[in-house]
């Protein structure tokens, strides 16, 4: 037989009180001891690949810490390509929530895809925790219940270093992003704070995605107008493929590259190498951050995969230590909806970005700091180096009013 130990048996008493109101206890035994099956809709190909790979391995080591059960429930991982395709996302998507009845879906990282399978989420009342895609509507006028984001939006690393970037950089600027809604979010909210700040914008490129070997077009058009500060966005092999070429076309010493904080993430600065160097960004997290869940993660992360993380782990992290709170909270049951909706919001920790909360009105993580980083060396390899920040980023949507 097997031994109760002291935290089996607290954990056993806490999830029957939890459970009480489900119905017959034979009912309640059958349906808590299926796995917890949570579905991931993430790009493991193409420009985004090494995004999906991050949130996944972010996943993973919470679940690991948790011996791969949960409230009694054992933890399935289902992972389907996304390809960083819209169509392809949402076929992933349909199969996930009608074949594979999963209890959480977790993606995507395109806003794109997000936009794509918004509906498909709301219609079937599927719980969703985005883990990337920032689209500014999901937290806005095309809100869900059923959706959480314990990433960001497109608003809230930018919003910040408009009025940042023009008072210690410059006030003449030239915007670049991918000709898609994340790149028009993200210029979008730079301006905000930018244009009121004395700061004009020069000019505005949106370019192919999500193919793009090629920028010299553009990059020969801001050799030309020769502005002050280059505002961009990009990220994964794109953002790899920018700051390499930007460099190569010998913009670095004239024009100062700033940007949102993907540009210069953990997962593209080794092959950005020191073309890299000197670019400002903004993001919720930067590897150095000094607090003790962050000094534990990045060792564990370490170790595990013998690498260092990203802020896409720390989205995956994040995501799981909710869907983990949550799932302890209601004693393992996901059958009923609107209970396990009401753990979600109420969840609480500390992430290695700083205390993790949602902003009930959006359902949209409330960033304890957006952290204005500059890459610099740091023992020997590059870093994002913290030199300002601002305080409680919230996205400004005013709250989710649609049909439920
Ligand atoms: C987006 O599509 O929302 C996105 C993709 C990569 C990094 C940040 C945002």
């Amino acid at each position: 037989m097997e031994r109760l130990t002291r935290r089996r048996f607290l954990g056993g008493a806490g999830a029957a009180a939890a459970t009480a109101a489900l119905g017959p206890p034979a009912r309640r035994a059958s349906a808590q001891a299926k796995p917890l099956k949570i579905g991931l809709v993430l790009p493991y190909s193409n420009v985004y690949a090494v995004l999906g790979e991050s949130i996944t391995e972010g996943m993973r080591l919470v679940f690991e810490r948790e011996s791969w059960t949960v409230a009694g429930r054992k933890v399935e991982l289902l992972r389907e390509d996304d390809e960083v395709s819209p169509q392809v996302g949402l076929r992933k998507t349909k199969k996930l929530i009608e074949s594979d009845a999963v209890d959480f879906l977790v993606g995507p990282v395109s806003s794109g895809v997000l936009a794509a399978i918004r509906d498909t989420v709301h219609q079937a009342r599927q719980i969703l925790i985005v883990a990337n895609a920032g689209n500014d509507e999901i937290s806005r006028e095309r809100c869900s219940k059923y959706i959480f984001r314990a990433s960001f939006s497109n608003w809230q690393p930018n919003w910040p270093m408009g009025a940042w970037v023009a008072a210690h950089v410059g006030k003449e600027a030239h915007l670049i992003a991918p000709k898609y809604s994340a790149g028009f979010d993200m210029m979008k909210a730079f301006k905000e704070t930018f244009v009121p700040a004395g700061g004009r914008v020069v000019g505005e490129d949106y370019t192919p995605f999500p193919v793009n070997e090629d920028f010299a077009p553009f990059l020969t058009k801001i050799n030309q107008a020769a502005p002050r500060v280059v505002y961009a966005f990009f990220s994964g092999s794109q953002a790899v493929r920018f700051v390499r070429q930007y460099d190569e076309f010998g913009l670095r010493a004239r024009s100062k590259l700033c940007g949102a904080g993907f540009l210069t993430e953990t997962d593209v600065l080794p092959a950005e190498g020191k073309s890299a160097l000197g670019i400002i960004t903004g993001h919720f997290y930067s590897t150095l951050l000094d607090n003790p869940t962050n000094r534990q993660f990045v060792r564990e992360f370490r170790e595990t995969f013998k690498k260092t993380p990203d802020g896409f782990a720390v989205q995956g992290y994040d995501t799981a230590q909710t869907i983990v709170h949550a799932l302890k909270a209601t004693g393992g049951d996901t059958q009923n909806k609107d209970r396990l909706i009401e753990a979600v919001r109420r969840v609480e920790f500390d992430s290695p970005r700083g205390r993790f909360r949602f902003d009930p009105k959006t359902q949209n993580v409330i960033q304890p700091f957006i952290y204005i980083r500059e890459v610099r060396e740091v023992g020997g390899e590059l870093a994002n180096v913290v030199i300002d920040q601002v305080a409680n980023v919230k996205d400004p949507g005013t709250g989710c009013t649609l049909p439920g």
